[in-house]
């Protein structure tokens, strides 16, 4: 087991679960950009057991995605374990309990970042997964928030008791849960839980290009970064960090166009052409934001069912000049 987490936490970069955006397409073109570890979308245990085929799509992969997290949330034990029982027919790398979601729908029934209120049945979900994960080889993973408010800011408490109950890594995006997503990421949290804790930390939170992730490294003294909204419409960054860190060259706009191309070429694939021009919207906007007549481009896209119309329309602002 030790070198199976080690296997994953000596991999540096990881891509953030983002519900809506981190399908099978957009993780394929994460890891071809140098994402080491990539992630489901957060899966409900309730929807996986009681209607397993609706939520197959987000617990698919390829051999190419590995090594590939599958994330789970809920707030009942034996329903957790019975979801991770299914999903290990899937054969993920990893599975990791969602501990951190902040949304209404979610916190309302004890799930999410609610469970870092109830240390108590935050334990009873990680032993009852436990015992599905014995013998699997198959480390478990949590990712949460810095607490419930700033009156509440338990991370390191939650962590230390969380690993004492025997999960293997811990992933921390230290904003409480009242802040949602406002204001700076409290990067000493990362800190204070590292060295807290002798399993792996993987610190998450406002990496926004190389040089963030640098110093997330180096101020907090973490065992992997995980990026997030940092990667949307910029999923090179991942090889922009490693090129930093190794002094290699970045991707230039042409690279960037042929890997935006495969993304959607992917995301057709997976989905069927109308469906994936339309969900493909998200990323088109992020792709074209900061070039000159952008915004002519987005509407266009957000309007048009034509795909080589759009792709012509990219194409050229890719060959055209950045605003900044
Ligand atoms: C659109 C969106 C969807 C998200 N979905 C999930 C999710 O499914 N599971 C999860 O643990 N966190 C989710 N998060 C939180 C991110 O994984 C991450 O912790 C957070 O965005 C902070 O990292 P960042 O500053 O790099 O974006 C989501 C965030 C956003 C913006």
């Amino acid at each position: 087991m030790k070198n199976t987490i080690s296997a994953l936490t000596c991999k540096k970069l990881w891509l953030a679960p983002l519900a809506g955006i981190t399908d099978k397409a957009f993780r394929t073109i994460c890891k071809q950009c140098g994402a080491d570890v990539v992630i489901s979308e957060m899966v409900s245990a309730d929807g996986y057991i009681y209607n397993k085929s609706r939520s197959m799509k987000y617990v698919d992969f390829t051999e190419f995605q590995r090594p590939f997290g599958i994330q789970i949330f809920g707030y009942k034990p034996p329903v957790m374990a019975k979801a991770v029982e299914m999903i290990l027919e899937k054969r993920p790398d990893f599975i990791d309990i969602n501990m951190g979601c902040p949304v209404r729908k979610v916190i309302k029934r004890g799930a999410g970042s609610a469970l870092m209120k109830t240390p108590e049945l935050a334990v009873e979900i990680i032993c009852e997964v436990k015992k599905v994960l014995d013998g699997t080889n198959i480390p478990l993973s949590i990712k949460i928030r810095s607490g419930w408010d700033d009156s509440n800011m338990n991370a390191v408490d939650f962590g230390k008791r969380m690993e004492d109950t025997g999960i293997d890594m811990i992933c921390i995006h230290p904003r409480t849960r009242s802040q949602m997503f406002s204001g700076r990421s409290d990067w000493t949290l990362i800190k204070k839980l590292k060295e807290k804790l002798s399993i792996p930390v993987i610190g998450n939170g406002d990496i926004r290009n190389a040089e963030d992730a640098r110093e997330m490294f180096k101020e907090t003294g973490c065992d992997s970064v995980m990026i997030g909204r940092g990667i949307i419409g910029n999923p090179w960054l991942f090889a922009e960090i490693k090129g930093i860190m190794s002094n290699s060259n970045n991707f230039d706009n042409s690279e960037k166009l042929e890997i935006i191309k495969d993304h959607f070429i992917l995301a057709i694939k997976n989905k069927g052409e109308d469906n994936a021009i339309k969900e493909m919207r998200t990323h088109f906007s992020y792709y074209t934001k900061g070039f000159q007549g952008g915004a002519k481009v987005r509407e266009l896209i957000n309007s048009s069912l034509n795909k080589s119309e759009i792709l012509e329309a990219i194409e050229q602002l890719y060959q055209g000049k950045r605003k900044k």
